[in-house]
């Protein structure tokens, strides 16, 4: 299924989806391979290509990994140091509805069909002292296709949401899916479910005059 949108209607309304991730449906490997033929259209530092893409359907490890997601998710939500913006701000305004969904998904994450962990393979991790030169190349090498991936599921009536909060625990989900540490780095944990509904809207953002430079910082 296609939904037809333009361009932009995909890149302003993919919105991080928790709540309307439908359990019940199964995803099709052959929607996941197509939006995974799109992602591998973005840029690669130096032509690398050393993406490598890891997607787990089997109960049981989406539950040891989702087990860890929840844990880091409990420490990180409570921990004293949240940032704190101005009353109207609306980072401050929609917290509360993020912190409920992004709940919701900690509760569900083992029961969504499909999970995607995306992954840059170099010479060594990117955990231990990369310049930034290096640290950006290999980021810019991977993050632009996942982006492009979770557009490439909006067009198809599926969603996703970004998340990291597995990444603590890395070492443990590589054992599990024997993804060879030691020179792989995991980008992010993916759920993969088609939206009940495909209806999203823009979100509110700080406006982009606030944010821009311009010859001068
Ligand atoms: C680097 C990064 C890490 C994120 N980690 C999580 C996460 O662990 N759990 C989660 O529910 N959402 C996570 N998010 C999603 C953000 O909460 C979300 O993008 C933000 O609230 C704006 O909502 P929107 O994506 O619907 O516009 C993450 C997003 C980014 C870019």
């Amino acid at each position: 299924m296609r939904l037809g949108l333009d361009a932009d209607e995909v890149l302003t309304t993919t919105r991080s989806v928790r709540k309307r991730l439908d359990l019940e449906r199964p995803v099709e490997r052959e929607v996941i391979e197509e939006c995974l033929d799109i992602a591998l259209q973005a840029p690669t530092g130096s032509n690398t290509q050393g993406w490598q893409w890891v997607f787990v359907t089997d109960p049981e490890k989406k539950k040891v990994i989702a087990d860890f997601y929840g844990a880091n998710y409990d420490m990180y939500t409570n921990r004293p140091d949240q940032p704190q913006y101005g009353d109207d701000d609306p980072r401050t305004t929609q917290r509360p509805k993020i912190m409920d969904s992004s709940r919701y998904l900690r509760e569900i994450f083992h029961q969504v069909p499909v999970m995607m962990i995306p992954c840059i393979q170099g010479q060594g991790r990117l955990d231990s002292g990369v310049p930034t030169f290096g640290q950006a190349s290999a980021w810019g090498s991977i993050l632009p296709a996942v982006w492009s991936f979770m557009l490439a599921l909006r067009e198809r009536g599926l969603g996703s949401a970004w998340t990291t909060l597995h990444l603590p625990n890395e070492k443990e989900v590589a054992d599990l899916l024997g993804i060879p540490f030691d020179t792989v780095t995991q980008a992010g944990l993916f759920p993969i479910a088609y939206t009940k509904g495909t209806d999203f809207k823009l979100a509110k953002r700080l406006p982009g005059s606030d944010l821009s430079h311009w010859d001068q910082w």
